[in-house]
């Protein structure tokens, strides 16, 4: 097998209760990644304790951070990018969503499909990432599994595929049926869970035989072009908690999920097969570890073979960096890399030189494109409780911005910056990130504004709009001019009446 064929690189989509954690732990078990079944929820509440802003994520009991997971299996290497499940928090996700390849869907059989489950899934739409579903909790009564199919066929307009097939379900669960091979992994001793049990001469119930039959006729074969364009989705029924249908979700992500893919740049598609290094920034966090003001930019790698202590450009500041100590996510541990390849993410520590959206490559000829900043939906003024913090306010600012927690907005006139989100939560994260890191107190008020537009036009036309609207004019973190605008009324008045100029609702950078 080739070197790039072997990686799949991937995010599981889901509405939060439906199972992701459970599923995750499942499948690095799997992967022979991590040792006991927990070790990523404790481990992630002993990260959570580290900052009082993971507070907010604990109290919630949801998942604010994104992480990296890779893990191996039958000479595959996994990158399984962790997506936050709350709403609020739908830039960050959909920045992840830009880094990964493929997606499984993970859904509650009892429940079908979720407000959440829908909106992650238009995201992979966007962006014709294919799906893999696992419906999940078969152990417990669940909804019927035709209507669940023909739920997910609806709502997302999608061909359906089931790959096997629940043997009862809630009390009456004896297993699941691999309907290519008609074997029935069972469940086992009191925990009723899957310990390698497989029946390959199966006697099925007849109400579950007639079922099989229907489903059959009723759905299309598996075709993997028509999953790979996004337009077809394997389904398999399973419990993560009790193991079930997590090894074929691994076969099958395997088998059938793409290898890197080509990504999109200015200059048409960069092939994962280039022998120059290139990959772009997709997150950056800042303060993992409080002692130290580390800031770690997840970088996916788009082409080449990454070498430790190689030189790359990042395509914002046009300077290269050695990268000597990058980090590779292993479930235990971080681990330093020394080679990592189209698929593979990278973390490379740094003091805000690197920015969510920036490409880095070896001879700094590529831009990645398609990383957008969207128009915030929440603007809010920051007072500060100390005036003389200022300083510090800025610097707290402009690393969150960087971040893409927030976007800040410097206002031509007054000296109150402007912070603006896509959800509330942000707000709050902002707050006590504050706090905590910067030792800043701050107090967030409504500002004037209601939304901001990015302005592009000719320098005369630009200059002569923003001597007629000074109130309304600010600069985002890279010194770009936006409108900041009293209501989407105002924006398109000012549209109509500037045709020379372009009010952007989304920069892509
Ligand atoms: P999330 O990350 O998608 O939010 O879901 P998570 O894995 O935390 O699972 C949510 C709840 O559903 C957990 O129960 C978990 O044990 C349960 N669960 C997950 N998969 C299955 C399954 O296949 N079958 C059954 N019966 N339950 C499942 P909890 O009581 O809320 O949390 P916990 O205290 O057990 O961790």
């Amino acid at each position: 097998m080739s070197q790039l064929s072997n990686r799949r690189t991937f995010a599981i989509i889901s509405h939060p209760d439906a199972g992701k954690t459970t599923l995750t732990e499942k499948l690095l078990l799997q992967g022979g990644a991590i040792h006991l079944a927990g070790e990523v929820k404790a481990r992630g509440q002993a990260r959570r304790a580290r900052s009082d802003w993971m507070k907010i994520e604990q109290q919630r009991g949801i998942s604010v951070t994104s992480s990296v997971m890779t893990f191996e299996r039958g000479g595959i290497t996994f990158n399984l990018l962790d997506t936050p499940g709350h709403e609020d928090f739908s830039e960050d996700t959909y920045r992840t969503l830009t880094a990964v390849d493929s997606a499984v869907m993970v859904i509650d059989a009892a429940k079908g499909i979720e407000p959440q489950t829908r909106k992650l899934f238009e995201v992979c739409r966007m962006r014709s990432v294919p799906i893999i579903t696992f419906i999940n909790k078969v152990d417990r009564e669940g909804r019927e599994c035709f209507s669940l199919l023909d739920e997910v066929a609806d709502a997302l307009a999608l061909d359906v595929s089931p790959m096997s097939w629940p043997v009862g379900m809630g009390g009456q669960f004896q297993g699941i049926l691999d309907l290519a091979t008609g074997h029935v992994s069972r469940p086992e001793g009191d925990s009723r869970e899957f310990l390698g049990k497989i029946d390959i001469d199966p006697e099925l119930p007849v109400e579950v035989a007639e079922e099989v039959e229907l489903a059959s006729v009723g759905y299309p074969a598996f075709d993997i072009e028509a999953y790979r364009h996004g337009d077809l989705t394997p389904v398999y029924f399973g419990s993560a908690l009790k193991n079930f249908g997590v090894a074929e979700l691994i076969d099958a992500i395997a088998k059938y999920a793409p290898p890197p893919r080509p990504q999109p740049s200015e200059a048409g598609e960069i092939a994962p097969e280039r022998d120059e290094v290139t990959g772009f920034v997709f997150k950056v966090q800042a303060n993992m570890d409080p002692q130290h003001r580390d800031r770690i930019a997840f970088m996916r790698m788009v082409s080449g073979t990454f070498k430790r202590g190689m030189k790359l450009t990042p395509s914002g500041l046009g300077k290269p960096i050695a990268v000597h100590s990058p980090i590779l996510f292993f479930a235990q541990d971080r681990e330093i890399a020394d080679t990592a390849q189209a698929g593979d993410i990278i973390g490379i520590p740094n003091h805000g030189t690197l920015r969510v959206g920036d490409t880095l490559s070896e001879r700094n000829e590529v831009r990645f494109t398609g990383l957008p900043n969207f128009a915030p939906e929440i603007l809010r003024r920051v007072q500060l409780k100390d005036p003389t913090k200022t300083k510090q306010l800025r610097k707290a600012l402009d690393d969150l911005s960087e971040e893409g927690v927030i976007q800040v907005f410097y206002p031509e006139i007054g000296a109150q910056w402007i912070v603006g989100v896509v959800g509330q939560l942000q707000l709050e994260v902002l707050v006590s990130r504050l706090e905590a890191e910067y030792k800043v107190e701050a107090v967030l008020e409504p500002a004037p504004f209601d939304t901001a537009r990015w302005l592009k036009g000719a320098p005369d036309a630009l200059k002569t709009f923003a001597d007629f609207n000074k109130t309304n004019l600010a600069r985002d973190r890279d010194g770009d001019p936006v409108f900041l605008a009293r209501s989407a009324w105002d924006v398109s008045y000012q549209q109509e009446r500037h045709p020379e100029l372009a009010f952007g609702a989304v920069k892509e950078r």
